[in-house]
Parts: structure tokens; sequence; C-alpha cells
């Protein structure tokens, strides 16, 4: 037994010595010491010696077991050290290590100055609206005092779906849906894309966008369009910024006028975004034609209203320096990112 004793105490050292993880020792543990395990195998057998033998055979087996679980316990401790010396260094935060970065989208500068435009008008007590893309020819012409056979229904090259339905080639047909549907006094704007079989270049593309805007009320005059859009350029481009009024023609507005800004580019002198002339034109506009109205229900000798359609597109594009109008569309992220 003496020899058994020896022999279990030698190997279990030498096991526990050489074990390289918690879980190993921990069978070890149970192997030798537990309750089948091979020391208390060999208590067991205790009963069967003689009285004489067990006493110093007793003794022997308690050290035995004493050496073991101090070994374990001096190993256990030991392989805690390595092991959490082992996954402090594998878990290791380099807090030198550049960040990364969490890219969040922007909004589109057509977006952008459609917002601002939208917060203007807001401000100044406009409502905003939405039209459908595809408009029927009453929408779109006939009650824009623009009949069948009126010369200017050339000026816009409309894409037809049908007899009567076409993409609409401007946001004025929004005027009459609102006014069909509203009493006076009216303040609305409508954004929205627009579309013209158009050859693209780099001031023209087919798909453009246009935001329409319509005061209608008693005593509105000339004076009213005229302040309400110098207030909106301003604020878009700066109070330096002058606006220019020139007559023009639209079928839908008595008397209409074109209104140009001072480029921004140049501030006026001259330069090839205005072509030399100091000018940019940035929309049309005048005052709502009577027959519109009568169309609409509303008598114009009680109401009046002013009307005017801004192009989006060129906005985007003088505001923030863009050279070419396709840029917009290319959906090319090293551009678009610069908005961010
Ligand atoms: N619809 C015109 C265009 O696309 C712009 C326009 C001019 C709108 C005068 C208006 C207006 O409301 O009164 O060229």
């Amino acid at each position: 037994m003496r020899e058994q004793l020896e022999q279990i105490k030698a190997s279990a050292l030498r096991e526990i010595g050489a074990c390289g993880s918690l879980k190993a020792l921990d069978a070890l543990r149970v192997n030798y010491l537990g309750k089948k395990g091979q020391l208390t195998a060999i208590l067991k057998q205790m009963g069967k010696l003689s009285a004489e033998e067990r006493p110093a055979m007793g003794q022997l087996a308690n050290d035995v077991r004493k050496e073991l679980e101090e070994a374990l316990a001096a190993r256990q401790e030991a392989l805690r050290e390595t092991e959490l010396a082992a996954r402090l260094e594998e878990e290791r935060l380099d807090v030198t290590m550049p960040g990364r970065a969490k890219k969040t989208g922007g909004l589109h500068p057509l977006s952008l100055v459609t917002n601002d435009l939208i917060d203007i008008f807001q401000s100044m007590g406009f409502d905003v609206v939405d039209g459908p893309e595809v408009e029927t020819d009453h929408y779109l012409f006939e009650a824009l005092n623009l009949p069948k056979d009126h010369p200017a229904r050339a000026m816009q090259d409309t894409f037809y779906l049908g007899e009567n339905l076409l993409l609409r080639s401007q946001t004025s047909s929004a005027q009459i849906r609102v006014m069909e549907q509203r009493k006076p006094p009216i303040r609305m704007v409508c954004p929205g894309r627009v579309f013209r079989a158009d050859e693209v270049d780099a001031t023209h593309s087919p798909v453009f966008h246009q935001m329409e805007g319509l005061v209608v009320d008693k005593g509105v005059t000339m004076c009213d369009l005229k302040g309400c859009l110098e207030q909106f350029v301003h604020e878009i481009y700066g109070p330096e910024t002058q606006v220019r009024f020139r007559p023009s023609f639209f079928p839908f507005t008595e008397p209409s006028v074109e209104v140009d800004i001072t480029c921004s580019e140049c501030g006026g002198k001259g330069c090839r975004i205005c072509k030399g002339t100091g000018w940019i034109e940035i929309l049309g506009a005048g005052m709502v034609h009577p027959n519109v109205l009568r169309g609409c229900g509303i008598d114009p000798e009680v109401y009046s209203g002013f009307a005017f359609g801004v192009g989006l597109d060129r906005l985007a594009i003088t505001r923030s320096k863009i050279s070419d109008i396709r840029l917009l569309f290319e959906n090319d992220l090293r551009f678009l990112e610069q908005f961010n």
C-alpha cells in the first residue's frame, strides 16, 4: 500500500506539473481526489490493514492528499495567471488605432435647395402641396389659358402618353388643382419633377425640377409679387443680390415677367456663367390671368393673384457653383458627398 501511495503521488505530481489548462486540472483533481478517484480508492482499503499498520498508513495517505491538494492549488493559481495574461493580450485595445468613421447619408443639393425654399415660403404663410407628374391636357394647358391651337404650346416640347395624358412640362398645373379645390385666400407652393423633350447638355435635362407658387386674395398686386420674390432671393443668395423684372409672355399671367438676379459668380460684372450679361434668369411669374381665375370659379372682379415658377436645378447649380446640370443626375458619390 505504501508503494501504491508513493506511485499515485509521483504520477499525480508529474501530471499536475505538466497540466496546461484549468479544465484539464479539474479533471486531474477528480481523477485522484474525487469520490471515485485513485487516492480515495486506496483510503477505502484501510479497513483491511492490521491495527498496527493503520496509523502510519493513514498518516501517509493524509500527507499525500495534502501534498496533492497543495500542488493542485498552486498549479491552479499559475494557470489562472497565464490564462488571464493570454486573454488580456488577445483582447487588448489599441487606443491609438484610427476609429472607424460612421458614414451617414446626406441630402442631395436639389433636396437642400428645395427644403430651403419650402422653409422660406412656409415662413411667409404658404402651404406646400403636391401634384401628379402625369397630367391631363386640361390641367397642364387648357385651364392655364392655353387652348389646343395656341402657338405657345410649342414652347414646351411635351412628352405625350396619349391624346389627353402627358408628363407635366411645368408645375403650373398645380395652380389649377388648388384653385378648383379651395376658395381664396390661397397661398401655396408646389415643388416637383417636370419633363420636356430637351437634348441633354450642360444646362438642359429632359427631367428637371420646378417650384410653383400661387397667391390669390383680394387686392393682390404686382407689388406683392415683387416683394415676395425679392424676399426669397435675398434669403437664398444674400441681401446684396439684385432682382430685375423683365416683361415677358405666359398665357396664364397678364402681365407676365421673367425675373433675373445679379450673377452669383461675378456679382454682375459679366462672366462665362452669365454669358457676359451680369444677370441670370431664375423664374417666370406674373399676375394670374382673369381667364384662369374664372375657369376655376374665382371671380376676377373680386380676387386677384400672382404666380411664379422657379427652376430648382438652376437654383441649386448657381447657389453651389456647380458647372454642369448633369452632375445633379449622375449620382456620383464623390460629387454628392461634398454637400454633406
Ligand atoms: N410654367 C412656366 C415655365 O415652365 C413658369 C411660370 C411662369 C410659372 C409664369 C408661373 C408663371 O406660375 O406665372 O416656364
